[in-house]
């Protein structure tokens, strides 16, 4: 968790009032809180997990609820109920999330305790008779008291449809507010996804729905909209007249890693570009909202969208990975030595898409999206480039101007700029001004992206989630070529594990206004 330190500071586990409290007030004043987000105080609260057995809920939902838990960030009892189909008991349930919770030895009591709140209930996701049994033992723990309620779907989307339908008819709170978290894939396509839409519409309000995508969990995502419009001097230069290409980078330096299954039936367009990238492209091209309020952000999120054309297969670059001969251990093992992936599978684990944004602000300036498995290295970052000095009087040695915004790892924003080289030369280079996390903000915590999303749930701040709209043009976009795509059978390109991915995906950045030198090194680089 990079710059984690040990806590939110003085949040002290007796206080009366909750650090919660405090950070629904912050979301009061500065209006970012959704309608109904004041009814979180006084109430019980009770959270379900459907899937508690499964991966992601081990992984990441109930070691992010530990931690809320520990840094009394929840309401006050606030109890959790697990449901899968397993047989287990609760003891089992901890056993097997144990090794992702971090607990240190002075926080065991506490550790216990929070163990203390969980029940869990074996049943299977289509049986009426089963949803009973929990709403029963809902009721139980609530101890008839009223109270608002967290349904969260760590699912496969194959069986959202008859969980949510359950969950309606026998799970709600009929006191209290009820809010349910989705994640992805919505759907495969424009089609599947609107099925999914409007199932849910037919269950619940858009304010009840929270769809998640992790990255606008994390500080950098978040800290996009600061940056673009607190700061005048970026404002007034972020446009085409100045910027020459947006390049947003999601690399990692393994492969499937046993998910192959679930990865060789979305791909990386469904499983990265499609979401997480778009979500970051938005944040960066839009406009200035109204104000921080989530409906606002989100109207602009949409409007920009809206300004981009379908992709199509000339916009792009596939690849797929192969093992490396010369490599060790996973690093030998192609994409289709993976047993669990399709024979002869064409799913891409490497793309690498342009898109054009038709408005005033950014005609003829491309935004490249590009992500891969298996890379060289693991980065999340946007690299804003601008363009060349007019007028050059250093001899053509002027290299061009960039904002890196680094996502991961490692945090940090800095500006490659030039500046004469100290001493008595004249001569110029590449240097940089450089806001990065770990020397600047030494002391802060940084909290995981489920994190701070989940307390947005219990907060009723939607700002970092996913509207239906925003799926919807989402998969505007990405739906043709998706389709077209599997019509032709397109045959990705292959690249070695470790690499940095098909030359041709260089070639096409390149040809599309991005200028890379390779004379820099950035030195907060980990
Ligand atoms: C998930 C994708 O959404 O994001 C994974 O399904 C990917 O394939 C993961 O590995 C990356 O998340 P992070 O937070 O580790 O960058």
């Amino acid at each position: 968790m990079g710059t984690k330190q040990k806590n939110n500071g003085n949040i002290n586990h007796d206080e009366e009032e909750t650090a919660l409290s405090y950070i629904i007030k912050s979301l009061e004043d500065s209006s970012m809180a959704c309608e109904g987000a004041h009814f979180y105080s006084h109430m019980p609260h009770t959270f379900t997990v459907f899937g508690a057995s499964g991966d992601l809920a081990k992984k990441k939902i109930y070691p992010t609820l530990w931690w809320l838990y520990r840094d009394n960030l929840l309401p006050k009892s606030t109890k959790f109920c697990g449901y899968a189909r397993s047989k287990m008991t609760v003891a089992e349930l901890r056993e097997k999330c144990h090794q992702y919770m971090n607990v240190k030895p002075s926080e065991q009591q506490l550790y216990e305790e929070f163990w203390s709140h969980h029940v869990y209930v074996a049943g299977n996701y289509d049986q009426h008779a089963d949803f009973l049994t929990l709403k029963e033992q809902l009721a139980k723990m609530e101890c008839g008291s009223n109270c608002n309620r967290i349904f969260y779907l760590a699912l496969p989307p194959s069986i959202f449809e008859q969980v949510t339908v359950n969950i309606k008819q026998l799970c709600l709170s009929e006191s209290g507010w009820n809010r349910v978290i989705i994640e992805k894939p919505f759907g495969r396509d424009d089609v599947s996804s609107k099925k999914l839409c409007d199932h849910l519409a037919s269950l619940f309000h858009e304010e009840q729905i929270y769809r998640i995508d992790h990255y606008l969990g994390k500080e950098m995502v978040q800290n996009l909209m600061t940056i673009r419009f607190a700061n005048r001097f970026l404002n007034s230069t972020w446009n085409r007249e100045n910027i020459a290409s947006v390049l947003i980078t999601f690399k990692e330096p393994f492969g499937t890693q046993g998910r192959g299954g679930y990865f060789d039936e979305f791909g990386i367009i469904r499983d990265v570009m499609q979401n997480h990238l778009l979500q970051i492209l938005s944040l960066v091209a839009m406009e200035k909202p109204n104000s921080c309020h989530p409906d606002d952000i989100r109207d602009e999120k949409v409007k920009v969208l809206k300004s981009i054309p379908a992709l199509t297969l000339d916009d792009m670059v596939l690849g797929q990975y192969v093992g490396n001969p010369n490599g060790e251990g996973d690093e030998r093992v192609g994409y289709l030595d993976d047993p669990t992936v399709k024979e002869n599978s064409n799913t891409p684990t490497y793309a690498l898409g342009v898109l054009r944004i038709n408005n005033e602000r950014w005609e003829d300036v491309p935004f490249m999206l590009r992500c891969g498995k298996a890379l060289n290295e693991r980065k999340a970052e946007v690299r804003v480039q601008y363009r060349d000095v007019p007028g050059d009087i250093f001899q053509g040695k002027n290299k061009r101007n960039e904002l890196v915004i680094r996502v991961q790892p490692g945090e940090a924003v800095y500006f490659k700029m030039m500046s004469k080289r100290p001493g008595i030369s004249f001569d110029i280079e590449e240097t940089e001004l450089d806001l990065t996390y770990e020397h600047r903000y030494k002391d802060s915590y940084l909290p995981d992206a489920y994190e701070r999303l989940i307390l947005d749930v219990f907060c009723g701040s939607q700002m970092h989630f996913v509207r239906s709209d925003e799926l919807r043009e989402a998969w505007r976009i990405f739906t043709p070529v998706l389709h077209e795509i599997e019509k032709q059978g397109v045959q990705p390109i292959p690249y070695v594990y470790g690499s940095r991915g098909p030359k041709e995906a260089d070639k096409m950045t390149k040809e599309n206004n991005f200028k890379y030198y390779g004379s820099y090194k950035w030195h907060g680089k980990k």
